[in-house]
């Protein structure tokens, strides 16, 4: 499978475009409910901790969903952004400026766009745009973002580390597409990968975010001290591998 390759530097393979029995609009009700689950601490730490100076100070909020995909998800998650800005203004009692909402969607370029903008709730609360390009890049001007969301999309890496796939490396993964039950080289190099990555991406959010915003990411992770090879996803992994392994073996 070549990548759809939307500069040099980075990797994009866009989720099933469309709104078929097998895209990802209908196929997402898994990450859904990681959007829903999120909800109340999403509002607690709105509430806690996005600046009452932003709400007394901007016309217009700006929000930001990185890694948005084709929808529907992101439509909730945005929803329950902008009613937690709310509640927060009223609770506080505040002279709340803000009268209007805009809100960039983000992903990589091939993203299926056309089937997020045809979906666009009808009755929605706020100006919608598109942002094409790798959230590990810049993506927006300085100071002009007051609130980042990203829900189950930081996990996936900007390349797969390249010594995966040298058989002269220590850390060669046999074909393999993940690192659950590998040598110890080839976490490390999945590691070292996303710790690259996290750096490019809270370089770029550090000159993007507006003093006093916040940035609210949801991430998968494994309890601290559990091992590596103890994730949910376990049995899809190695399934999903074998069968691309047989793929790749059938046209090579
Ligand atoms: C599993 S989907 C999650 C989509 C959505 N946030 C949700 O909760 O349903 C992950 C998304 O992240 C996007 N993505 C992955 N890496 C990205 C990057 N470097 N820049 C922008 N988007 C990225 C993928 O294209 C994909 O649409």
């Amino acid at each position: 499978m070549a990548p759809a390759e939307e500069s040099t530097k980075f990797e994009a393979y866009p989720m099933k475009s469309g709104d078929g029995p097998n895209s990802y609009a209908k196929n997402s009700t898994y990450q859904r409910e990681i959007v829903d689950s999120a909800k109340e601490l999403l509002q607690k730490e709105i509430a806690e901790k996005l600046d009452i100076e932003i709400l007394l100070s901007s016309n217009t909020f700006h929000i930001a969903d990185l890694g948005c995909s084709v929808g529907p998800n992101t439509f909730f998650a945005v929803q329950n952004i902008l009613k937690a800005v709310e509640l927060k203004s009223q609770s506080q009692g505040l002279n709340c400026q803000i009268s209007e909402f805009q809100v960039f969607f983000n992903d990589h370029t091939p993203n299926d766009f056309n089937m997020l903008f045809k979906s666009l709730p009808q009755n929605r609360r706020y100006y919608a745009a598109g942002v094409p390009g790798s959230f590990y890049g810049r993506l927006f001007p300085k100071a002009s973002i007051h609130l980042f969301h990203a829900s189950f999309c930081l996990h996936w890496l900007s390349r797969a580390p390249k010594e995966l796939a040298d058989k002269n490396s220590s850390a060669w993964n046999k074909g393999r597409i993940h690192y659950l039950n590998s040598r110890e080289e080839v976490v490390k190099a999945y590691e070292a990968q996303h710790g690259e990555d996290m750096e490019c991406f809270l370089h770029a959010r550090a000159q993007e975010i507006v003093c006093g915003g916040l940035m609210l990411l949801i991430v998968p992770g494994l309890l601290h001290g559990a091992s590596h090879s103890h994730t949910e996803a376990k049995g899809s992994h190695e399934v999903v591998g074998s069968c691309l392994m047989d793929m790749a073996r059938k046209v090579s």
